[in-house]
């Protein structure tokens, strides 16, 4: 596996460009009203805070050293921004954990997520060539749910009762893909 990444990664599917986030052009007070809204972060930790330009830049600038990454994920037919999606990489264990947030939620339905998802797993395990890549999510976030399962994941076991959703304990599900080639 690459140890140090100079290179920008730019990833493009047949509807997005997945580009390395940008702070003058990615860092918007519209990402932080994602964050703010409580639908986007409805299975999210993040509900429980309040977020800010500042905040979200202190997350974004956490990129900049290391192997981990963040991208903007844009439509290539509008070049809006519609969401984020990053993999935290630990290259001594060769594994990356890889979340998405489609904080536009007009965008939310159309396979958005499923199309960055999948750019990111195959670069992180074809390209970057890390060993496994996990995800998890809540037990009732279904589409995240049906992104995991579609992109071929296989479960990786699950906190049972871990985090309170409207008061009632909520199951974490975690997956995983691992390379093959
Ligand atoms: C979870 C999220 C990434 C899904 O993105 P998306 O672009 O709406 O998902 P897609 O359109 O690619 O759909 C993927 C699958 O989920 C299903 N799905 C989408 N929205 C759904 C919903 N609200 N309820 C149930 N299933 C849903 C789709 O039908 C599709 O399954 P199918 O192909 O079997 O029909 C997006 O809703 C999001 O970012 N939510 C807020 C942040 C979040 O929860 N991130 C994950 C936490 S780790």
């Amino acid at each position: 596996m690459t140890e140090a990444i100079i290179d920008p990664v730019i990833l493009s599917t047949a509807r997005l460009t997945l580009r390395p986030f940008d702070t003058s052009r990615h860092l918007t007070a519209q990402y932080v009203a994602w964050l703010n809204d409580p639908d986007v972060v409805r299975y999210s930790e993040q509900r429980h805070k309040v977020h800010t330009i500042e905040s979200c830049r202190a997350f974004v600038e956490g990129f900049d050293q290391g192997p981990s990454r963040l991208w903007a994920i844009e439509r290539r037919d509008d070049d809006t921004h519609i969401g984020n999606i990053h993999a935290d990489i630990d290259t001594i264990n060769s594994l990356a954990d890889v979340a998405i947030l489609i904080g536009n939620r007009y965008a939310w339905g159309h396979g958005f997520g499923l199309e960055a998802w999948d750019a990111v797993l195959g670069w992180l395990l074809n390209e970057y060539k890390v060993r496994k890549v996990v995800a998890g999510c809540m037990e009732s976030n279904t589409a995240m749910l049906r992104i995991m399962q579609k992109s071929a994941m296989t479960p990786d076991g699950e906190r049972k009762a871990h985090y309170l959703l409207d008061g009632q304990p909520e199951d974490i599900v975690f997956c995983a893909k691992f390379r093959t080639g």
